[in-house]
């Protein structure tokens, strides 16, 4: 049987301020927590054993999100892991994990493909780990794999730091139960954590049989910086569709595709889709471009937003072009009609483009 074992710990430290507040893993992207998006993945797969790793700051949360699993017709263990590593977390979930073979999905990431391939080609091959490879821009960020030409892994290097390939291992994984040997055999790294890579190459030198396949579409890692507007447009592309349950009043104008949820008002207003808006919503006398989304109870007053990703209960007010920006829950951004000058009153790690 495959089990699941999701990793929903960490700090988030490169998500600041965001993860002050709220785990990596629940910032919303299209108003719904990345997690979410990993959970319907792996259980659309056929998985229904998951284990779910969490930190003690923020597992409290993950829990109140995840809860018994029932929202995805799976069964959870939670299981409490101090920050020490991928094959930290592993070993850690020693004993839920048993003598199954899992799927490992770090919880901030996500893949467009589906998982059943993978699997079909784990199992018909009786693998002990499959890889996934997706080319990236900055393999420096990354734990990184070296190929030989038929393919066949040569070289796992955790961030490395001079080039020896473009190739990152993406946060998903598929292991035998051979994986616990190899995690009892490794050190900690540089960076103090044990790490998955290194564990993967002790795999390969204890004769386990080790492969990778290279993504041909897109992979999300929304645990970087940045990457939060970027997954926000790939999700709204790829799932957004038409669902009108809020009030538009005549003198506004929606087109493409636009999900409104309950009791969001829209008034004298234009939205351009693909967005999503969250439940009880004002919008009013603003424009709203593609590419954003709105959580719930937020204001956009006489303004125009385009490519944004708001959360729940922010304000913005008189703000005559908004974009390509991110807004913590509870923010106010506004215009004083009177004062020339800037006032800011922002938490710690926050960045401001002017
Ligand atoms: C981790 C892994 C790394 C992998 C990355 C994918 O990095 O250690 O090998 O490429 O996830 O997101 P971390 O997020 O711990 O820096």
């Amino acid at each position: 049987m495959m089990k699941g074992l999701v990793l929903s710990g960490g700090k988030g430290t490169r998500l600041r301020p965001l993860t002050f507040t709220t785990a990596k893993q629940l910032i919303p992207v299209a108003n719904k927590p990345i997690l979410g998006y990993v959970l319907d993945h792996i259980s659309r797969a056929g998985i229904k054993d998951m284990g779910v790793i969490i930190a003690l700051e923020t597992g409290e949360d993950i829990r109140s999100y995840v809860g018994d699993g029932s929202k995805w017709d799976v069964n959870i263990t939670y299981i409490l892991q101090e920050p020490l590593g991928l094959a930290h977390a592993v070993k850690t979930a020693q004993e839920f994990l048993g003598d199954d073979n899992f799927v490992m999905y770090l919880g901030d990431n996500l893949l467009s493909e589906r998982l059943e391939k993978f699997i079909k080609k784990f199992n018909e091959e009786e693998l002990d780990a499959l890889l996934l490879l997706k080319e990236v821009e900055n393999p420096k960020q990354f734990g990184v794999a070296l190929l030989n030409g038929k393919g066949e892994i040569l070289k796992l290097v955790e961030k490395p730091k001079t080039f020896i390939s473009n190739l990152a291992l993406v946060g998903v994984y598929i292991f035998s139960s051979r994986v616990h040997e190899a995690v009892e055999r490794i050190e900690p790294s540089w960076r103090g954590e044990l790490e998955i890579t290194d564990t993967i190459q002790e795999m390969i030198h204890i004769g386990c049989r080790v492969k990778a396949e290279i993504l041909s579409s897109w992979w999300l890692d929304t645990g970087k910086k940045d990457d939060i507007l970027s997954a926000n447009t790939l999700i709204l592309d790829e799932y957004s569709k038409t669902e009108v349950k809020g009030i538009i009043d005549q003198k506004s104008k929606v087109s493409g595709r636009v999900k409104l949820e309950e009791d969001a008002r829209i008034t004298n207003s234009t939205i351009r889709g693909p967005c999503v808006i969250g439940k009880n919503c004002v919008i009013k006398n603003s424009f709203v471009g593609p590419y954003t989304s709105i959580g719930n109870n937020s204001r956009i007053i006489n303004s125009a937003v385009e490519y944004c990703v708001i959360l729940e209960n922010a304000v913005v007010d008189s703000i005559d072009r908004l974009e390509e920006s991110l807004i913590g829950r509870n923010a106010k951004v506004f215009k004083n009609q009177k004062h020339k000058t800037l006032k800011l009153h922002i938490g710690d790690y926050s960045e401001i483009e002017i």
